[in-house]
């Protein structure tokens, strides 16, 4: 684990990180033979890195901020100015503690709820059609979040706000045009979040006191100042988009179980298998590829000095796949999460660490409880695979099966 920091031969990656997509990391630390290489990506040099030793360093001790992370076009669409991810020290610890008690475990719980309710009817107006799962998934997750969130019902088109928060993530790693559509409908998003704010804040909305949109409404900084509507509107944005982006891992969830059929049957019987059936789909499916982070606190990690300013990218998906972490990373075998010691820097599709102090996503075990929960569901049979393209492209970014797991749901 204490192997030098190599160099990649290109003078700059972002070809080859566009051509490989999800395997770039994986291949350059192979050909390298080393866990950090020096690499230039998007024009910025910086340190190319992965596994539990490296995913420590980039997680611990504050020494990474979110600043400059990632290229701007994608910052504007995965989250905004003001939000929880730009935010460091005591502000963003503050700001932080909001998404926490927001997706604590008896809103996970409604959470879940609302969504057995959402699917109920929504399986009930396709039964008999054969449709994609992942876009049924971003209807019923847009929904299930809109409800739970404390949304009164009829106050949004529902279909099109779901079009609108799926894209912002289908396009993030876009350039050119796509990415600006995206970004027009994200502008849109944010005005109408914006106008929610206004008016749970006047009183034209009634809310319970528990809801998420009351929490954001009445939430002040860490000066107690109460947050400006843009801001909130934005954190809004970061807790409604990310509920529905969870459907790819119920398309990930249906592809597992379609490819291994024994697991119907287990998830059937043992509600506990659900729990690391989940982890498992997170651990195997591509979804966040790496994340990047510019260094705040200098430091010094295998003989190389890191200043402020300096930039390194976390490879999760290799992180995911290490076989210095997991046995036979390339298999699907929920099995492994029976014996494992749940260090925080292992399984990392959604960042490593802790999420109270550090970037962690607060939304993790409102992930899993979905995931888990929908799989319980589809293992029941309520729809059948017919056959189709089952294929998963890594070098798209984010990755789906090619038909987008259709399913014919039974009537
Ligand atoms: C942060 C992934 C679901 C809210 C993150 C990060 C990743 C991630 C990779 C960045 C970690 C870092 O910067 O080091 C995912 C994936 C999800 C998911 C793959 C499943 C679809 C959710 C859910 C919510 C959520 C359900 C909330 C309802 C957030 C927020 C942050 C975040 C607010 C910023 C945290 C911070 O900067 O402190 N997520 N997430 N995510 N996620 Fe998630």
């Amino acid at each position: 684990s204490d192997r030098a920091i190599g160099r990649s031969p290109a003078p700059d990656d972002t070809i080859a990180f566009l051509r490989s997509g999800y395997l770039y990391g994986t291949r350059r630390f192979r050909d390298l033979a080393t866990d950090a290489y020096d690499a230039r990506l998007g024009g910025i040099g910086g340190v190319v890195m992965y596994g539990r030793d490296a995913a420590s360093v980039f997680y611990g001790g504050d020494r990474f901020s979110r600043e400059r992370a990632i290229p701007t076009s994608v910052q504007h669409l995965l989250q905004d100015e003001g939000s929880v991810q730009t935010l460091e020290g005591p502000a963003h610890e503050h700001r932080k503690s909001m998404f926490m008690r927001m997706l604590d475990e008896p809103n996970v719980d409604r959470l879940v709820d609302e969504f057995d309710r959402e699917w109920a009817k929504v399986r009930a107006e396709h039964a008999g059609q054969t449709v994609p799962l992942y876009d049924v998934g971003n209807l019923v997750l847009t929904r299930t979040a809109l409800a739970w969130a404390g949304v009164p019902a009829g106050t949004v088109d529902d279909r099109e706000l779901a079009g609108r928060l799926a894209a912002m993530v289908d396009a993030a790693s876009a350039v050119g045009p796509v990415n600006w559509i995206a970004r027009a409908r994200r502008r849109r998003a944010e005005a109408w979040a914006a106008h929610l704010i206004a008016d749970v804040r006047a009183g034209h909305i009634e809310t319970a006191s528990h809801t998420a949109i009351r929490t954001i409404a009445d939430a002040g900084d860490h000066h107690d100042a109460p947050l400006p509507e843009e801001v909130a509107a934005v954190e809004v944005l970061n807790l409604l988009r990310p509920i529905v982006a969870i459907s790819r891992f119920l398309v990930f969830a249906v592809h597992a179980m379609h490819t291994h059929p024994a697991w119907r049957a287990r998830l059937d019987d043992d509600p506990e298998a659900a729990g690391r059936f989940a982890n498992e789909v997170r651990r195997f499916y591509p979804f966040f590829p790496v994340i990047s982070g510019t260094v705040r606190r200098s430091f010094e990690w295998r003989e190389r000095r890191f200043e402020p300013g300096d930039r390194a990218i976390l490879d999760l998906y290799a992180t995911n796949h290490d076989r210095r972490i997991w046995e036979e990373p390339r298999r699907f075998l929920p099995e492994r999460f029976e014996a494992w010691d749940g260090d925080p820097n292992t399984l990392v599709p959604q960042g490593g660490g802790a999420a109270a102090t550090g970037h962690r996503c607060p939304g993790e075990a409102a992930t899993i409880a979905l995931t888990a929960r929908f799989a319980r569901l589809a293992a029941s049979r309520p729809f059948e695979v017919p056959e189709q393209d089952l294929r998963i492209s890594l070098r798209h970014i984010p990755a789906l099966p090619m038909d987008r797991m259709r399913i014919a749901m039974r009537k």
